[in-house]
């Protein structure tokens, strides 16, 4: 949490949440509000907000919520120290570097620092292996061979792994401990203990992560050796699920193209940039994890998947499909003809003959009911196996009309009866209303606007607050009331003189409550005064009295039905203090 004063609470107030969440998230300015599709959920209209002022965001529809740290750290997946200093550093802003970190933290960013450093070196080692070495002549051979020249090998900067053995070893361990070049996954020992390289009579790949730095590499072999491609492993600088080839050097165009092709392999993406296509990216054998979905969708949401055409590229289209429509893109599928892939076709049929199709891929459901007429639709069954095959995938469009259309197409592709298909296509939705109405709406809660007026007034940086949190609290005008715990939270932080911020009440309600008190800081409102605020405190204080007033009748009720001479007492106590209460609602109403 952002304590007040501390290095995280003055990055926070330098800081424009709008400009931060905005490199996530396409925000458009809307009132007073900025809105955009939520990240955290599934959607097609925008139900995000960011609040400039109150430097807040909430989702209306999934709840998700917070101020500028809790979002980087929840996109980012990361703790809340390097969300600040994530913040920081897109905005800007100066941080007393190391001495904010743990040493544990320090260690960690030092060897960090060491890894990416050894993976520059261990480049530039491969690749003067490819430029000026017998072997890499040979090795030079197979890539012209397979269309790649000089050109080519140093725009993506190629390189070559020697047959020798223990090369890269013995060249690095002049400047880095052989520990850390076993740590970058360059070196694996043998049964004897004896250190070796990993990569050995191969060309070499250098993955680098968004930023430019190469943090692993993938090394293919020359000939029919296995693997074909052998990867680097996970390391503290590499995290698979979360790196896309290609994306460091295709993320300028695919912001300006509103576009990414996705490709399976290195030699894909290397072959469609070089057609003059660089918005493009690999996901490199492994299909689409949701880290690269969410890194990709930072550039883009529509995206072409162009997989090869082979059963598990289908699979693997399919697959990624699924995550793609989760995040709300605009998916189009690519599938060459001849079972090629990107590479191969691209060398055969040049590139205007890719670029067309390109421009021609069809829409996924489109691809998908292409694949669907593959289980052929001779009889009833093979159609029911169609329908189900496409289902959980019309099942994902969120939008109604758009799903009736393509139920009218499906039904027309898959010769069905349109009756039958949309019965189908009804229960298949039906499922999908009740999967999102598992989360509560809070629209419809009881709280009043009065309440909410006061939630809104007690976060406003307003010269009347303390005095207002005090009235309440004297009176305990927030008992009973829906947000009863929500002012409780805010009284306390008022009376502790905290300043007025959503964000620092939030971690001390529960889930719903702290979903109904965003709810209430986006709610637009002029600017409050003492009048406004007393006017709201009369609603709460005329609800109590009535509430009393209810009580008391309930309790002359119970005793006037007894003879007891101590009853009568209690009585006329209790007509006396109803005759009080009615006197000052009478008196409120005026
Ligand atoms: P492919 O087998 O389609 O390779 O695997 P490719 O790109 O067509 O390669 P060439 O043209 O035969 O050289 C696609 C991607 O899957 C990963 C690699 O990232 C490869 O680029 N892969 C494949 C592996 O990691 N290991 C393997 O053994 C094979
Ligand atoms: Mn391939």
């Amino acid at each position: 949490m952002a304590e007040a004063g501390s290095l995280a609470d003055r990055v926070k107030q330098q800081a424009d949440i709008v400009r931060v969440l905005g490199e996530y998230v396409r925000l458009r300015k809307n009132g007073q509000n900025f809105t955009g599709l939520c990240p955290f959920h599934s959607e097609k209209t925008p139900s995000f907000a960011v609040h400039p002022v109150k430097q807040i965001y909430h989702c209306f529809g999934c709840g998700a919520g917070g101020d500028v740290f809790k979002f980087v750290m929840e996109m980012d997946k990361c703790d809340f120290m390097e969300a600040v200093r994530t913040v920081a550093d897109k905005c800007g802003i100066a941080l007393p570097k190391s001495r904010e970190l743990s040493p544990e933290e320090r260690r960690e960013q030092q060897q960090r620092t060491a890894l990416v450093e050894l993976h520059r070196e261990a480049a530039a080692f491969f690749a003067r292996q490819l430029e000026s070495t017998p072997e890499g002549k040979a090795a030079r051979g197979y890539l012209a061979d397979r269309g790649l020249d000089a050109e080519a090998i140093a725009r993506f900067e190629l390189g070559y792994a020697p047959s020798g053995g223990d090369a890269l070893l013995r060249h690095l361990k002049t400047k880095y401990p052989e520990k850390l070049v076993e740590l970058a996954g360059l070196a694996s020992r043998d049964a004897n203990g004896r250190p070796y390289d990993r990569f050995r009579r191969r060309i070499i790949f250098p993955i680098s992560n968004e930023s430019g730095k190469v943090v692993a590499f993938g090394g293919r072999a020359l000939g029919d050796d296995l693997p074909k491609y052998l990867n680097s492993p996970e390391t503290p600088i590499y995290v698979k699920s979360s790196v896309l080839y290609h994306l460091d050097r295709a993320k300028e165009s695919i912001r300006a193209a509103d576009a990414a092709i996705l490709v399976e392999g290195y030699m894909d993406a290397i072959a469609v940039a070089r057609a003059g296509i660089s918005n493009v990216v690999a996901s490199c054998g492994t299909s689409l994890t949701e880290t690269q979905v969410k890194l990709l969708s930072r550039f883009t949401r529509r995206i072409i998947v162009n997989y090869d055409p082979d059963t598990a590229g289908q699979a693997a289209t399919e697959r990624s499909l699924a995550i793609l429509l989760e995040h709300n893109c605009d998916v189009r599928v690519l599938a060459l003809p001849g079972g090629k892939d990107p590479d191969t076709f691209i060398r055969s049929e040049g590139a205007a003959a890719y670029r067309k199709l390109l421009e021609g891929a069809p829409a996924y459901l489109d691809y998908l009911i292409g694949r669907a007429r593959q289980f052929g639709l001779a009889n009833a069954e093979q159609k029911l196996r169609a329908m189900n095959f496409l289902m959980p995938f019309v099942r994902r469009i969120p939008n109604a009309l758009l799903r009736s259309e393509w139920a009218s197409r499906m039904a027309q592709q898959l010769r069905v009866d349109e009756p039958v298909l949309r019965e189908a296509l009804r229960r298949a939705a039906a499922e999908r209303r009740s999967e999102i109405k598992t989360q509560p709406a809070l629209a419809g809660r009881g709280a009043t606007p009065a309440e909410r007026r006061l939630v809104q007034m007690l976060l406003e940086g307003n010269d009347f607050r303390e005095r207002l949190g005090e009235e309440i609290r004297a009176h305990q005008l927030h008992l009973g009331l829906e947000t009863e715990k929500i002012l409780g939270v805010l009284l306390e932080s008022c009376a502790a003189g905290a300043p007025p911020d959503a964000t620092i009440v939030a971690p001390k309600l529960e889930e719903y409550d702290r979903r109904l008190l965003f709810e209430i800081a986006f709610e637009s409102a002029a600017e409050a005064s003492w009048e406004e605020a007393e006017s709201c405190l009369e609603v709460l204080r005329r609800r109590k009295s009535e509430e009393e007033l209810a009580a008391v009748q309930r309790q002359i009720e119970a005793c006037a039905g007894s003879r007891s001479g101590e009853d009568a007492e209690e009585l006329r106590a209790l007509q006396a203090r109803k005759l009080e209460l009615r006197r000052r609602l009478a008196s409120m109403s005026q």
